[in-house]
């Protein structure tokens, strides 16, 4: 099995030569599926309060939600890189990042992924020199969702594109692996696609705009009906197909009331 230096080099040598699959995973089973599948990265997000624990967004996740679920994710997979996304205030100066990092590193994760562009530079390094792989993430951060009222497609402007290249040359100069780009206009994606020295991976940020692709599992396999986003076009129903198992067991097992025979009353 590769250390988690050696999987976050191959995720680095990818740029140029293959395309980076990211798929989302929260727990034993679907880590264990989807290193079989032979997804390169699963991340462990902080949407795990969205999609598993029932909250309204990420901002209500906390380190004890992202240890339980890291370790339960990091026991299924042998092969692809674990990534364990450092959850909102547990990176708000160096030395919290470092700890937040080494905490999530010590329950399995290869690699870490927190929010921010060049603002976050000096962090990602001291988490890099403490021997931590980092995968970086910008344009829309979703722990920012209270602070900037809702989700906010970013890369509009020349000012907020040229804003995104500075962070991509920040991030990749800190030491990361790839950098996410969440909810940037594809040609603003494209862009940074070009000039980043490390594979971009992309979400909301149009097709073919990015180095490799990030998806959440729910919304990939139609596990979550009550919200899917419009840039996802999901491949099955995983909602209904549980929906019609249950529905059918509980018709096949139904008893009529008074007809169950009990031992005891044989007996009498
Ligand atoms: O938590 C998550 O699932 C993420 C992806 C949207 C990149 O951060």
């Amino acid at each position: 099995m590769k250390t988690s230096q050696e999987k976050a080099a191959r995720i680095r040598a990818c740029k140029h030569s293959k395309h980076v699959t990211l798929v989302t995973g929260y727990d034993y089973p679907t880590g264990r599926l989807l290193d079989e599948a032979g997804v390169d990265i699963i991340l462990v997000g902080d949407s795990v309060g969205m999609v598993m624990l029932g909250f309204p967004d990420t901002t209500h996740v906390t380190m004890a939600h992202m240890l339980h679920h890291v370790a339960a994710t990091a026991r299924g997979v042998k092969n692809a890189l674990v990534l364990g996304d450092m959850p909102i205030h547990t990176y708000d100066t160096v030395e919290a990042a470092v700890e937040t990092a080494r905490q999530l590193y010590d329950v399995g994760a290869d690699a870490v992924k927190l929010e921010g562009g060049a603002e976050q530079a000096e962090k990602i390094k001291a988490i890099v020199e403490a021997g931590i792989p980092v995968i970086g993430h910008i344009g829309l951060l979703p722990q920012r969702v209270k602070e900037e009222g809702g989700y906010k497609i970013k890369g509009k402007t020349e000012e907020e594109a040229l804003a995104l290249l500075a962070d991509v040359a920040a991030v990749a100069e800190a030491g990361v692996c790839a950098v996410v780009v969440e909810g940037v206009r594809p040609d603003t994606a494209r862009r940074l696609t070009i000039a980043s020295p490390i594979p971009t991976l992309g979400i909301g940020a149009g097709s073919h705009t990015c180095d490799g692709d990030v998806v959440v599992i729910h919304d990939l396999v139609g596990a979550f009906p009550w919200f899917v986003p419009g840039f996802i076009k999901p491949r099955a129903n995983v909602a209904e197909v549980m929906t019609t198992a249950v529905k059918s067991w509980m018709k096949d097992s139904y008893t009529e009331p008074g007809s169950v025979t009990y031992p005891a009353e044989k007996e009498d």
